[in-house]
Parts: C-alpha cells; structure tokens; sequence
C-alpha cells in the first residue's frame, strides 16, 4: 500500500468494466478506498468483491451518468459511506460507429450524452465540495481520438474533442483553488468496447492503461496521451490528405465494428 493516499476517497464513474474495473483495482492496491458507478449493479459488485478480495475498501452505486440528479445522488451515498471524494474520475463512456446511410442520429445522441454530458455531471457532482475545501482532483478519460477525425467515428470523435476543450477550460477556470484536472487520453485498449476492432495497433490491456493513468494521476498530469508510438502514430495520420484516409478506413467504413451486445439510448448493454 502506497501511505501517501490511505484512506482517500476516489469515485470511477463506468467502474464496471474495461479501464473503470482496472482503474478501481489499481487504486485500491494503492490505499484508496473507491466509490464504482456504473449501471449495471451485478458487474459491479464483482469489481467491489475483486477490491475487497484484494484487502480495499470500495463502495457501490449504481446511476446512468446522463442522469446527472440520479448521479448526483450516486456519488452524494459514496460520500456518506467513504468520505468526502478526493479524486474523480469520469471514465464512462461509450464508442460505436457513426454509420451514413442512414446516419445512426440515436447513436450519436446517446454518445454526446454519455461522453460529453456524463463527464460535465460527474465532475457536477463533485465539484463544489472540492471548491468549499480548496482540494481535489478531476481527471477525465478522453482519447487520442479526439486530436484525429476519423471516418465512421464522428461521433465518438467529435465527443473526445469535445471533453478534451472543456477540460482544458476548467482547468484554467479553477486555477488557484486548490483543485487539479487532468485530461487523459488513452490510444487503443483491449476492453468490451473494442472486442470487435481489429486493428488495434500498440494496444495495451486495461491493466497496463489503468497503471499508467494513475502514475500519471500521480503527478497530476495536465493532459496524458499515451501510449507514445500511437501518440506518433495519430499525429502522423493528421497530416495524411482526405483520399488517403478513406483508403486508410475502407475497411472500417465498410464493416464498422459495432460493439457486442451494444444497445442505444439508455438501455443497459449485457456483457463486458
Ligand atoms: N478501449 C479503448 O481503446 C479506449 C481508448 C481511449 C479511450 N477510451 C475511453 O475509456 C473509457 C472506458 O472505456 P472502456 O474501453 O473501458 O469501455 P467498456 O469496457 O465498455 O466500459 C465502459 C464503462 O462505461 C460504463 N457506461 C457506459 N454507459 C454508461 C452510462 N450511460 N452510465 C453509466 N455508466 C456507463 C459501462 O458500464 P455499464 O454498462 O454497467 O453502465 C462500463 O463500465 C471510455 O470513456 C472510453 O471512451 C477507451
């Protein structure tokens, strides 16, 4: 156990799988004591027994981060049980491809509130108690994704631009109150979200992304993008002209990898 944080409290909004169930391990090994939100109850009282098992203290909650009063309410019980929450981390999300005849508008409603409205609840949520005790720390889990406009992800995309612009706002809006924001974006990791991609280059597993997250976290990272042969990688493709990236993306746009059992507009996704 690292002393420096026993006993403090982290939320993970999507602790139920992926990056979130990681995340949840690896910062309980650390000492915290975590606060998982998610929707699906069972998968997360799995990670809560996988926390406890491993000798952390964790705290379940389940609430859909669109619903920002039911999320409100989520992390306020985690409050009550653990503490006052040091760290947030708003991490669910979801990432389905954006198809054109005919565009999949549900789709790309429910991405923009979940990756875009779910972060600005979460952060809701906490922020001001950590205003009131001039302490705290937010990150959110973007993506590489949102420095490359990839074809048949526009809206995952465009989400990871969107919360990689409002954190970089905040961060300088809450500059001199004692609270630290970090924006971290991730390349490819194997997760349920993208058991049906195949190319996946330099992917990490959801443990290794989770251990470096919190390194970074750590040292309270302003903007983490890792890991760095993808970081090369997509700034490579940024210079690359249109033609080339729709022959880069044929194979995407014409079999887009929808993942398993991935159901839109607020019904629960089995699975993962
Ligand atoms: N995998 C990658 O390659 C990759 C790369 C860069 C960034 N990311 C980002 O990393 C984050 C985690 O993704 P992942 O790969 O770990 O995917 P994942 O395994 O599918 O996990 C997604 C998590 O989000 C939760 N979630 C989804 N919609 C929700 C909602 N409306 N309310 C509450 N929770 C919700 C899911 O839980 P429930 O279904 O139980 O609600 C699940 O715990 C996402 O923000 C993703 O965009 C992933």
């Amino acid at each position: 156990m690292d002393n420096a944080f026993a006993g403090r409290v982290a939320v993970i909004t999507g602790a139920s799988s992926g990056i979130g169930r990681s995340l949840a391990i690896v910062l309980a090994r650390s000492g915290w004591r975590v606060g998982l939100i998610a929707r699906r109850g069972s998968a997360l009282e799995a990670v809560a027994g996988e926390v406890r098992a491993a000798g952390g203290v964790a705290s379940v909650a389940v609430a859909d981060v669109t619903d920002r009063e039911g999320l409100r309410l989520a992390v306020e019980g985690i409050a009550g049980e653990l503490g006052p929450v040091d760290l947030m981390i708003a991490n669910a999300g979801v990432g389905v491809p954006t198809t054109l005849e005919p565009v999949n508008v549900e789709v790309v409603e429910e991405t923009i509130r979940v990756n875009v409205l779910g972060v600005v609840y979460a952060i809701d949520a906490v922020l001001p108690s950590m205003l009131a005790r001039r302490s705290g720390q937010i990150a959110a889990i973007s993506s590489l994704a949102g420095y490359l406009a990839m074809p048949g992800e526009s809206a995952y995309c465009a989400s990871k631009a969107a919360v990689n612009a409002y954190m970089a706002s905040l961060r300088v809006q809450v500059r001199g109150r004692g609270i630290a924001v970090s924006t971290i974006c991730p390349g490819f990791i194997r997760t349920p979200m993208t058991s049906t991609m195949t190319f996946m280059p330099f992917a990490l597993s959801a443990d290794q992304a989770a251990a470096r997250i919190v390194r970074a976290l750590r040292r309270k990272v302003k903007v983490y993008n890792f890991p760095l042969p993808t970081v090369a990688l997509m700034s490579l493709a940024r210079w690359l002209p249109e033609w080339l990236l729709a022959i880069a993306f044929r194979d995407h746009l014409e079999n887009p990898p929808m993942p398993e059992g991935w159901e839109p507009a607020g019904q629960v996704r089995g699975g993962g």
